[in-house]
This record gives C-alpha cells, sequence and structure tokens, in this order.
C-alpha cells in the first residue's frame, strides 16, 4: 500500500515542480528590468548625519565663504537649480567647479561634508547614516522636497 503511494506521488512531485520552474521563469520574463535596481532615495530620507553638516559648515566657513554666503545657496535659488537633480550632481558640481579659484582642489570626503551642509541649510531632514562620498551611491538619491512614497496626507506640526 506505502510503495503504491509512493509511486504516484513522485511523479506528480515531478509535475509539480515543472509548474513552479514554469511559472518562476515566467515571473523572470515579466519583470521590468528596472525592479533589479537599489530603490531611488530622496533627499527627505535622512541621508546624512547632523556631525557630517556641522563639519560641512567649518569647510565651508574656510573654503567657500570668501565668494558666496551660504544664503545664496538656501531656498529658492537652490530649489531653481537643484529640486530634481541628484546629489551626485551636486558632489560633480562641486568636485569639478569649486572653489571657484582650484576646482578639485578638496578630498572626496571634504566634499560629501559641503553636500551634506548644504542639504541642512535647505531643510532636508539629518538621518543616523552618514552620507558616503560615493559618486554611484549619490547619484541614487534624488534632491527632493516631498518623499516620493510617503507624502504626508497632513501639514507637519513641528514645521
Ligand atoms: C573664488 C570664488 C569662489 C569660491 C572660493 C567658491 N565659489 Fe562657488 N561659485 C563661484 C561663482 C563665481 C559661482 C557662479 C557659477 C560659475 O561662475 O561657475 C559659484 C557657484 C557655486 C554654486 C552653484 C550656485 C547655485 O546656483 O547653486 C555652488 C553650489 C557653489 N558655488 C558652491 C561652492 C562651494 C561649496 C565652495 C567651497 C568649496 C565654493 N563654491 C567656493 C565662486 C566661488
Amino acid at each position: 500500500m506505502n510503495r503504491s503511494r509512493t509511486a504516484v506521488r513522485s511523479p506528480r512531485a515531478l509535475v509539480a515542480a515543472c509548474v513552479a520552474a514554469a511559472v518562476a521563469s515566467l515571473a523572470l520574463l515579466y519583470a521590468r528590468p528596472g525592479e533589479a535596481q537599489p530603490a531611488q532615495r530622496s533627499t527627505q530620507d535622512g541621508v546624512y548625519t547632523l556631525t557630517q553638516a556641522n563639519q560641512g559648515k567649518d569647510v565651508f566657513a574656510g573654503l567657500c565663504q570668501s565668494c558666496h554666503t551660504p544664503t545664496v545657496h538656501a531656498g529658492p535659488p537652490f530649489r531653481n537649480r537643484w529640486f530634481g537633480q541628484t546629489l551626485g550632481d551636486l558632489f560633480g558640481y562641486l568636485r569639478r567647479e569649486m572653489p571657484k579659484a582650484d576646482p578639485g582642489s578638496l578630498s572626496d570626503e571634504e566634499y560629501a561634508l559641503l553636500v551634506a551642509y548644504l542639504m541642512r541649510i535647505n531643510g532636508m531632514p539629518t538621518g543616523s547614516k552618514p552620507l558616503a562620498a560615493d559618486s554611484a551611491a549619490l547619484h541614487r538619491i534624488r534632491i527632493d522636497s516631498i518623499p516620493p512614497t510617503k507624502a504626508p496626507s497632513h501639514p507637519d506640526p513641528r514645521r
């Protein structure tokens, strides 16, 4: 009795395995290529630390403020130029162009601190993980005023 049941079950298991494999390959076929990419983050997700922003403030005071005060990088001028772009774009711009008299003279870490500082003076929230001085990672963070996934349904009372 036992033997006949095993004999029946095993081809069934084979069929089940085939069906599972077919379903899996169909799923692969229809999966959009973009879905394999790591999710894009926004500057509203808390992508830099307060410590970084404070260090960036010191770098800015020492190397940038002689030509422009921080206020020219906050509010509407910053929004008009940078919203919708990525932190990688901003990082790349600073590395290529700033400080105007000696572009590229800072370390990547210092440029990342400046990016954190610019986020801070534009009201982006701080987080617990530091911003990496890594161009590819920075290109996956969009400069944004509204969180793409968790837009508040009512005004934040803290603002
Ligand atoms: C020698 C003067 C000078 C220094 C020093 C300098 N900048 Fe600039 N910066 C400029 C000028 C001039 C512009 C206008 C754009 C241009 O001409 O390329 C500018 C533009 C910018 C912009 C783009 C403005 C915008 O609309 O968002 C940013 C951001 C910026 N600077 C950041 C920095 C940072 C950060 C530092 C310090 C590492 C720095 N700058 C140091 C002269 C300077």
